[in-house]
């Protein structure tokens, strides 16, 4: 609906003859998550958003029993992040994922250190006060991942709010989301379109 919308759009542009075709996006803001019986299916094509950042909490560092073992790669969608960058909000309907990035390789040429091996779990969390008007700050939280560590669920329910949330609510620096651990998010908060472009002055807003 969304999409023939801005097709529709582009359309219009087009026959009026004018010379540069705007689809606006921002306006028609796409949903970048489909939840169907009161469950998540799996979003495909994450890896093509915004990468905000890689946390990593590896098992050496925590007695062998990482929570959340061990690099965490995060994704916001696109118009969320376009939001994000002219607001300083996250959007109703914004999605961010984590995909769990085991730790391969300890030592490179360049040193010793934490290197991404495979990927072994995958996880999400939206905001959507018309999915979750009773969880806090509208935010539920989802998982795929299989304790073979290998493949991933096709579809997830949410968690409870109590059994993930308590460390977001707690510590998260901006509405249950930690991004005090995102330098691009840090760095483009509220800052308008190009942000970011790689200038130190972007970087190290947030500090
Ligand atoms: C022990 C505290 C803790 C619990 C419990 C917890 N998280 Fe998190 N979560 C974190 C921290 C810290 C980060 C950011 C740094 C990182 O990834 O290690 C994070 C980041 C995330 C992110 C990336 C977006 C964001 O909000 O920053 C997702 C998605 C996520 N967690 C999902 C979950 C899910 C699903 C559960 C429940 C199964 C859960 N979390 C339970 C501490 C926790």
């Amino acid at each position: 609906m969304m999409k023939t919308f801005s097709k529709l759009a582009a359309c219009y542009a087009l026959l009026m003859g004018s010379s540069t075709v705007v689809i606006s996006d921002r306006v028609y803001a796409e949903v970048y998550f489909n939840i169907n019986n009161g469950e998540l299916e799996r979003p495909k094509g994450f890896r093509e958003w915004i990468y905000v950042g890689t946390p990593v909490t590896p098992n050496d560092l925590n007695d062998g029993k990482a929570a959340f073992p061990e690099h965490h790669n995060v994704y916001i969608d696109p118009d969320s992040w376009a939001h994000w960058k002219k607001t300083g909000a996250f959007r109703d309907g914004t999605i961010l994922i984590k995909e769990l990035v085991s730790v391969g390789s300890k030592a490179a040429v360049s040193g010793n250190g934490y290197f991404q091996g495979d990927f072994i779990g995958l996880e999400a969390t939206i905001k959507s006060a018309k999915h979750f008007p009773n969880e806090p700050g509208n935010w539920a939280y989802y998982s795929f991942s299989n304790p073979d560590l290998k493949t991933l669920k096709d579809s997830a329910k949410p968690f409870p709010a109590a059994s993930c949330n308590g460390c977001h609510a707690g510590a998260a620096a901006d509405d249950w989301v930690f991004t005090q651990y995102y330098p691009v998010l840090r760095g483009g908060k509220g800052k308008g379109e190009g942000a970011i472009g790689g200038m130190h002055s972007d970087l190290s807003v947030g500090h």
